[in-house]
C-alpha cells in the first residue's frame, strides 16, 4: 500500500528546531548524513585548520556579500561572521531542512541569513535578498556525489553572481570539484590540508 507522507506543521518545525540545538551540532550532523549520506558526503564536521586555510586569502575589508554553500551545521558561519564586517551580509544555501532549520534556530545575528534551496539558484536566492553579486562564495559541497548536471549548474551560477576579482573557496576530499572549476575559473590556487577528518584538499578558483 503507498504511504502518504504528512508535512510538518510550523509548530512541529520550531520544536524540532529546539531539540536539535539541545542535542548540539555533531549530532544533528551525524542525523543529516544518515538520512541524506550522499547529499552531505562526510564524516565530521570541517576542523579549525581547514576554516582557517580556506579563509586566509579572503579580503573581508572589501566583502559586502559572503555566500556559503552546504553549511551544514555552521562551521563556517561562525568564523565568517567573526571576521565580516558590521555592513557585510552571510547568505548560506543548503538542501537540508534540518541543517537550515537548526541554523535558524542557533545563530542570532542580523547580517546573517540561512535559506532552504539549491546552490544551482544562488543568483535567484541572492537577489531575493536585495544583492545582485557575491564577493566570495563558499562551498563545502561533495562535489563527487552531487546528481549528474548539478556540478556544472553551480560551478557556471557561481562564476555568473562572482564580482571580477571575486573567489570560489572549495574543499573537498577529492580533487573532483578543482578538476570541474578548471572549465569555469581561469586561475586555481591549491591547497591542502591533513588535520581534517579526512584531509581535504583546498582550490581557490579566481575571477580574475
Ligand atoms: C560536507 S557537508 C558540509 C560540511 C560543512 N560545511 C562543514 O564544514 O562541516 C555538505 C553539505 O552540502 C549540502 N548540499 C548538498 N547538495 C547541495 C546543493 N545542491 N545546494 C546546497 N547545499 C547542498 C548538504 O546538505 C550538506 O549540508
Amino acid at each position: 500500500m503507498a504511504s502518504t507522507r504528512i508535512a510538518p506543521t510550523p509548530l512541529a518545525l520550531r520544536i524540532r528546531a529546539r531539540v536539535t540545538a539541545w542535542l548540539g551540532p555533531l549530532a544533528v550532523f551525524v542525523k543529516g548524513f544518515v538520512q541524506h549520506p550522499t547529499m552531505v558526503g562526510a564524516l565530521a564536521p570541517s576542523s579549525g585548520r581547514t576554516i582557517r586555510r580556506v579563509l586566509a586569502p579572503v579580503d573581508w575589508d572589501a566583502c559586502r556579500v559572503f555566500v556559503e554553500y552546504g553549511p551544514g551545521v555552521g562551521t563556517f558561519c561562525r568564523p565568517v561572521l567573526d571576521r565580516l564586517r558590521r555592513d557585510a551580509r552571510l547568505i548560506v544555501i543548503d538542501t537540508n531542512p534540518l541543517f537550515i532549520a537548526y541554523l535558524q534556530a542557533t545563530i542570532r545575528d542580523p547580517r546573517f541569513s540561512a535559506v532552504l534551496g539549491s546552490a544551482a539558484d544562488v543568483a535567484q536566492i541572492i537577489a531575493a535578498h536585495g544583492a545582485d553579486h557575491a564577493d566570495y562564495v563558499l562551498s563545502g559541497l561533495p562535489f563527487s556525489t552531487l546528481p549528474p548536471g548539478v556540478g556544472p549548474a553551480i560551478m557556471a551560477a557561481t562564476r555568473d553572481v562572482l564580482r571580477q576579482g571575486g573567489a570560489f573557496l572549495v574543499y573537498q576530499y577529492t580533487t573532483c570539484a578543482r578538476q570541474m572549476m578548471a572549465g569555469y575559473f581561469g586561475r586555481i590556487d591549491k591547497g591542502f590540508e591533513p588535520v581534517n577528518l579526512p584531509p581535504c584538499v583546498i582550490s581557490w578558483g579566481w575571477k580574475d
